[in-house]
Formats: C-alpha cells, structure tokens, sequence
C-alpha cells in the first residue's frame, strides 16, 4: 500500500521528485478526483498532457470522455472501499498497460488515489509467443502421431481399391468410368502418402522441383468438383499454360485445395469461386478470390495461426497454417488480402521457374 506526501492541489520536494524517478506513469487524485500528482512519464505518449495544464484540475476536464466515464467509478470504488483495483488497459489499439489504482491512507482515510500505468506490450507480447511456441510443438507432436495412424489404414485402401476396379471390371461397358475411379483413387492415395511421409520429415521437398501451374490447379479444381461443398459453386479459373512455378504439384495442390475449400466454405455453399494465376516480374502469382463476406478485420491477424477456426464443427484450423508454412518453404508466401464486404481475397505468391 503506498503512502505519499501530498498536499491538497501539489505534491512537492521530494515527493514529487521520487515520483518522477519512478519507471512508471502515473497521477494522483484527491477525493474531489481532482488531479493533484502527474509525473513526468505520464506526460508522454499518445495520452500524455504537460502537468502544468492539468494539476489541480478535475479529472472529468483532464481524461477524455470515455476515459473518464470508465476510470471515474474505479477511482471512487478504491475510496469507498479501500482496497487497490487492477486491470489494463490499450492505448489506440498499440500499446498495453496494465493499470493499478492504490489507495494513499492518512490514518484510516483514503485521502488520495494513486492510478499507476506499467507497460506491459513487451511481456505480453513475449507470453503470447511462448504459448505460440507451445502450440507448436503440440502441433509438431500431433503431426507425428497422424502420419503414424494413418500409413497403414492408407496401405489397405489403396489394396481395396485394386481388387474393387478388378471385380468391377466384369460389368458390361463400365470400364472406362471404373479404371477412372480406380486411378483417381490410386493417385489420391498416392498423395496422402506422400504428405505422410513429408509430414513425417522422411521425406525432404524434392529440391528444384517445380509445378505447373494450370495444370495443378486444375487437377485441384476437378477433385473438388466432387465435394459437397462445391455443388451449388461456380468455378472460375484463369491460369494461363506455360506458367512454372518453384514447389512440387503436392504441395501445391494441398495449398490450392486447402483455399478453394476455405472459400467454398465462406460462401457457405453459393457463388463464385476465381482462380486466377500471373506472371509477375520473376514471380509467379495465384490468386484465390471468393464471393463470400471475406475476412473480417478481428481476425485477420490470427487465421495464420494453428487451431485458429471459426468453425470448429468442420475444421481443424491448421489448413491456412499449413499452407503457409508450405509456400514459405520454398521461399514463396501466401497473404490474405481480404476486405470485409469485398469476398475472400488470397494470394500465393511462388518464385518462377525455368522449363
Ligand atoms: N475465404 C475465406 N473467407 C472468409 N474467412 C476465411 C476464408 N478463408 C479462411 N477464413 C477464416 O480463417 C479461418 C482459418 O482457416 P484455416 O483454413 O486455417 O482453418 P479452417 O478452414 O477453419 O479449418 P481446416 O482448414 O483445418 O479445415 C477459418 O476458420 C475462417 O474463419
Ligand atoms: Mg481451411
């Protein structure tokens, strides 16, 4: 519990020189809340005032209005009560302070309250990286675990499906459509398998390997075609040939894929989804643009991040997560550039490849 010498309207020597000294912000009010200490570091920053206009001024005409309305009951609960209040508090949306208004006794009487503003941006920022970290290795170990559950299971579906296309085989005039599916569901496995193993760090990404572009967005789109998701969903695409770019075409179907559902999902089930891919300087681009209510702003920062869902029931929240880590592992990037009411907007972008 601090105690200060204050006088009524100042507070001077060294009382006011300590507080000065201290690596804080703070001020003084006394039971008229009227401002009677402000020290030099709450004279800085985007909130700070010269004391001089605001010493020995109510602090309804030195806060502004908002801030008044919260601060004011906070102050006059510490006076009636006598017990110190704390929370925080963010400055313009950039800084965090954490905020603890204290009771200054005389005798048994709260006579002043000393409000006292700590910066805290740094720490929390360091906190909310360590728990990214954490996650992370959570995720590191989650990922270990389902590539090994989900190897064999894969083993015996790709054998099933051999001995189902053989069987069906028998039936007149199906044997086209049949060796279709049959390779559709071959390849698939093929490609889960390879995420197995690549998830499993078995297998490095194949140095130098490129993509074509049209080509594996399309092969994208057409397994897509078959996905509830998609039924009532237009599909645009723009992506002219002879387009190369620096990933292997697994990688980057899981990327295209993984943004195609995302907007088919935002659209919750009608519009419009563009694929549209360019050259541009000694990059190549892919846009993934969708006719959905885009991303709103609150979000924005965190749909990178892993777990991140607004949508629990269907998704895991490591699609976007993935994704990137994907495209910046070729030394390529993904970004949203999606405004609210303007449809999801995201953009891949890839280091172009020779022939
Ligand atoms: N095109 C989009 N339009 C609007 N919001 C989107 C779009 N794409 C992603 N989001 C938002 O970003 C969040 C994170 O996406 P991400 O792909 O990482 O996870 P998910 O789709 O929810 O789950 P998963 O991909 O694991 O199935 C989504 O839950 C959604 O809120
Ligand atoms: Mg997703």
């Amino acid at each position: 519990m601090a105690t200060v010498a204050a006088s009524p309207t100042s507070l001077e020597g060294l009382g006011a020189a300590i507080l000065d000294a201290l690596p804080v912000s703070l001020y003084v009010v006394d039971r008229k809340l009227r401002v009677v200490a402000w020290n030099r570091l709450r004279e800085q920053g985007p909130l700070g005032q010269p004391r001089g206009r605001v010493l020995g001024r109510p602090l309804s005409r030195v806060l502004p209005p908002g801030g008044f309305r919260t601060t004011a009951p906070l102050i006059r609960a510490v006076f009636s009560t006598g017990r110190p209040q704390q929370g925080t508090v963010e400055t313009r949306g950039t800084r965090l302070f954490q905020v603890r208004r204290l009771p200054v006794l005389r005798g048994r009487r709260v006579t002043h309250v000393l409000s006292v503003f700590e910066d805290i941006t740094e720490q929390r920022a360091l906190e909310m990286r360590l728990i990214a970290s954490d996650r992370l290795a959570f995720l590191g170990q989650l990922v270990a675990g389902v590539a090994h559950e989900i190897s064999n299971p894969l083993a015996g579906i790709a054998g099933c499906a051999e001995i189902l296309a053989s069987l069906a085989c028998k039936v007149e005039g199906q044997q086209d459509e049949v060796e279709r599916f049959q390779r559709l569901i071959r390849d698939e496995v093929a490609r889960c398998e390879r995420i197995v193993r690549s998830l499993l760090g078995a297998a490095r990404p194949q140095a130098g390997a490129t993509a074509d572009l049209a080509a594996t967005v399309g092969e994208s789109l057409r397994l897509l075609e078959r996905h509830p998701a998609f039924h009532r969903i237009k599909v645009v695409s723009r992506t002219p040939g002879k387009l190369l770019a620096g990933i292997d075409p697994d990688s980057l179907k899981q990327v295209v894929m993984g943004l195609a559902l995302n907007a088919a999902r935002a659209m919750a089930g009608s519009g419009t989804l563009t694929v549209r891919g360019s050259r541009l300087g000694r990059q190549v681009v892919l846009d993934v643009l969708d006719t959905g209510p885009g991303v709103p702003p609150e979000i924005r920062p965190r749909i990178f991040e892993p777990f991140f869902t607004t949508d629990p029931s269907q998704g895991t929240g490591l699609g976007l997560a993935i994704a990137r880590s994907l495209v910046r592992g070729r030394g390529g990037d993904l970004v949203c550039r999606s405004r609210r009411g303007r449809g999801g907007s995201f953009r891949v972008v890839l280091a172009a490849a020779r022939p």
